[in-house]
């Protein structure tokens, strides 16, 4: 049973006088539980649309989101949402913050301090627990955005270009955790991103995005298991071949501008 089904999703924005654009048409995808699917595509093709749709952050024009065969109607604690920004509360330390959806949940505190120390250890923020985000590096309040997604134990992680604003090595240490995570937990993962070997790097499925109005143009199965060398060949040849077909359809003078 798929944990996300996706069924003729289309969605359009109205601006103010009354001029529609269409961000994404017809999109059908199923999710199995358990499963890393990368959403890949041009700047500008819908996916941070699809991804706020699947957490219930916004509602669609038409079509349906199922999970576990249940329409998404608003945001569940089934759903963890994680973007590129970690927005954390600044005046919190970074355990108040990881703690705060479980309050709010009323988790027994017994249970948030287990679950707690679990995620501290998992994202490398041992000894990080009482500073505030100011005196984090990036690297580290994503680490602690993570955490307080993960936490909640959602049944799906959705992640916005998460590690966008952090440096390159970093990303790769952080990319490295989410492998490592996944393979404890074999959690469903919903993954943006616009950098083609972050997706080959981490995901079973690779679904790549036309230009805006964004349909499913083509799917990648990433047949190498976990832990990758990032430098394997096959991921290599993989994310040039995506490269090769992204904006493929459009015209010709538009498509340096869909070029990631
Ligand atoms: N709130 C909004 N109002 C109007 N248009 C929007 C809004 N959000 C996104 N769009 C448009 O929808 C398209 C898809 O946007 P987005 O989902 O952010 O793309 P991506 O994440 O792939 O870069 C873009 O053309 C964008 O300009
Ligand atoms: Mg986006």
């Amino acid at each position: 049973m798929p944990t996300i089904k996706i069924n003729h999703l289309h969605k359009s924005y109205t601006n103010e006088k009354g001029e529609a654009t269409k961000a994404l048409e017809d999109i059908n995808l199923e999710i199995r539980d358990g499963e890393f699917v990368c959403i890949v595509g041009p700047s500008g093709c819908g996916k941070s649309t699809l991804l706020e749709m699947v957490a219930g952050l916004l509602d669609s024009t038409s079509g349906e989101i199922l999970l576990d065969d249940v329409p998404v109607k608003g945001t569940s604690r089934d759903i963890g949402v994680v973007f590129q920004d970690a927005s954390l509360f600044p005046w919190k330390t970074v355990k108040k913050n990881i703690v705060f959806g479980m309050d709010i949940a009323k988790v027994p505190k017994e249970e948030q301090e287990k679950r707690l120390a679990k995620y501290i250890r998992l994202m490398n923020l041992t000894e990080f627990e009482n500073k505030y985000p100011a005196q984090l590096s990036g690297g580290m309040q994503q680490r602690a955005g993570i955490a307080r997604a993960l936490v909640m134990n959602p049944k799906v992680l959705l992640m916005d270009e998460p590690f966008s604003a952090v440096d390159h090595l970093t990303r790769c240490t952080l990319q490295e955790e989410l492998v490592r995570i996944r393979q404890e937990e074999n959690r469903t993962v919903f993954f943006v991103t616009h950098d083609l070997n972050e997706a080959v790097y981490l995901a079973d499925r690779v679904i790549l995005l036309t230009p805006r109005p964004g349909r499913v143009q083509q799917e990648y199965t990433v047949k190498l298991p976990h832990p990758r060398n990032r430098n394997d060949d096959y991921l290599i040849r993989l994310a040039t071949r995506i490269m090769a077909d992204i904006g493929r359809g459009c015209r010709e003078d538009e498509a340096a501008e869909y070029f990631i």
